[in-house]
């Protein structure tokens, strides 16, 4: 018999569902975190057949995530788990269909016949109703922003273009800095970090997806970023499969990956290219630079990847006779999206620490950045914007 699946939202210490479900032979574990966000991605991941919430979050958060899983995942059947029994949580019970709820503490086989029976009564309205998802599987995306020439605007890219798209879908979005030799992303970001990529190498063998968001720290906009090693000599340890784990795992528990590669084709960037549905391919817009970006095209058309670019054209000021379209005839593609030359804007988001997309928004660069942004979001996470958050310093 297929084991049921169990996903455990439960940021109480103590509880051990993970161990004591998994000791028994017929349930699987997909997850377990602590985390409400990061139980709700796994949510939409997995789909498990059930799902533990511990309700007693603070600021009422639990209650929140249950109508929200009740209302996005309604094949998966809702056990609540609480300290106290209170009216409150029986309405919220009711109220979003919960299969049950556990008293806490609960023992084995109190806990074991619950999400037996959940699970049962779950394959039952599959069966009977053969319920139709409310919308398609949602999807997670990868993308990588990369180009084989140094200073054309990656970095500056990646970064706002991870804010964005977390500005306008609201979803779970990471933010790596795969420059592993001169990595600045963090600088750019404004953020001080603890950890780095350095320390998940470190750690590869003990990793598992519960973990990953302990190595990012998160920028203001609520984008988790994942640091290059400080030292540059450590990037020498870094392998393929090591990063080839890391974006795996990160893709599990993040809706958005985005990448910001460096200028080598390294085998480390092999992985990201690899990981990534869409490779966002920056130049600028003189000869040398575009020559590099043909270069660029072949090599990623050699490895079967050239249908996953989009190219930018980026700090495009004064044209020298060059056209759009000249670009376009000479690298064989069109460009997806022209940004414009606004040294200004730039330089001081970057010795900031603000970046553009929060500083500048309306400038003509925050407004190229948003559309492009649009176009590698996934239709199903479309007009989400989340509410104006304030800057901090
Ligand atoms: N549209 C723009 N207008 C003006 N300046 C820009 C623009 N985009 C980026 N810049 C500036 O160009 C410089 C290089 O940008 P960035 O560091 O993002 O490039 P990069 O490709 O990541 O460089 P590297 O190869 O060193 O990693 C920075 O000073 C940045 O502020
Ligand atoms: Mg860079």
């Amino acid at each position: 018999m297929q084991k049921t699946t169990v996903l455990i939202i439960d940021d109480q210490v103590g509880n051990n569902f993970k161990e004591r479900l998994t000791k028994h032979g017929e349930f699987t574990v997909v997850g377990n975190t602590d985390s409400g966000d990061i139980g709700f991605a796994m949510a939409e991941r997995y789909e498990p057949q059930v799902i533990i919430l511990n309700i007693d979050m603070p600021h009422n958060k639990g209650i929140s995530l249950a109508e929200a899983l009740s209302l996005e995942l309604p094949m998966s059947s809702l056990i609540l788990a609480t300290i106290a029994e209170s009216k409150k949580v029986l309405h919220t019970a009711l109220q979003v269909g919960a299969k049950d709820v556990l008293s806490l503490p609960v023992d084995d086989d109190r806990l074991f016949r619950s999400v037996h029976k959940a699970a049962e009564q779950g394959r039952m309205r599959q069966r009977v109703f053969s319920v139709k998802r409310k919308k398609s599987t949602p999807q997670f995306k990868t993308v990588t922003v990369f180009s084989t020439k140094g200073g054309v605007g990656k970095t500056t890219l990646a970064l706002n273009l991870a804010i964005a798209i977390r500005r306008l879908t609201g979803k779970r979005v990471a933010l790596v800095d795969l420059d592993l030799m001169s990595g600045n992303l963090g600088l750019m970001a404004g953020i001080a970090w603890k950890r780095s990529i350095k320390d998940m190498v470190d750690d590869i063998n003990n990793l598992d997806k519960e973990m990953v968001d302990s190595y990012c720290t998160e920028h203001p906009s609520g984008v988790k970023i994942l640091s290059a090693p400080v030292q540059p000599d450590f990037s020498g340890f870094i392998q393929a499969d090591h990063i080839q784990k890391i974006l795996s795992l990160l893709s599990e528990v993040f809706n958005y990956v985005i990448v910001d590669g460096p200028t080598y084709l390294h085998d480390t960037v092999i992985p990201a290219l690899e990981e990534s549905s869409e490779i966002v391919a920056v130049t600028t817009l003189d000869l040398p630079a575009i020559q590099n970006m043909k270069q660029c095209l072949d090599l990623l058309t050699r490895l079967s990847m050239r249908s996953k670019v989009r190219v930018v054209l980026n700090r495009v000021g004064y044209m020298g006779g060059l056209k759009v379209k000249d670009v376009e005839d000479e690298l064989g593609m069109d460009v997806q999206c022209v940004i414009p030359d606004q040294e200004k804007i730039a330089m001081d988001a970057a010795n900031m620490g603000k970046p553009i997309f929060l500083s500048a928004r309306s400038s003509n660069i925050g407004k190229r950045i948003e559309e492009l942004a649009n176009k590698l979001i996934v239709p199903d996470d479309s007009n989400h914007e989340m509410a104006e958050q304030p800057i901090t310093d």
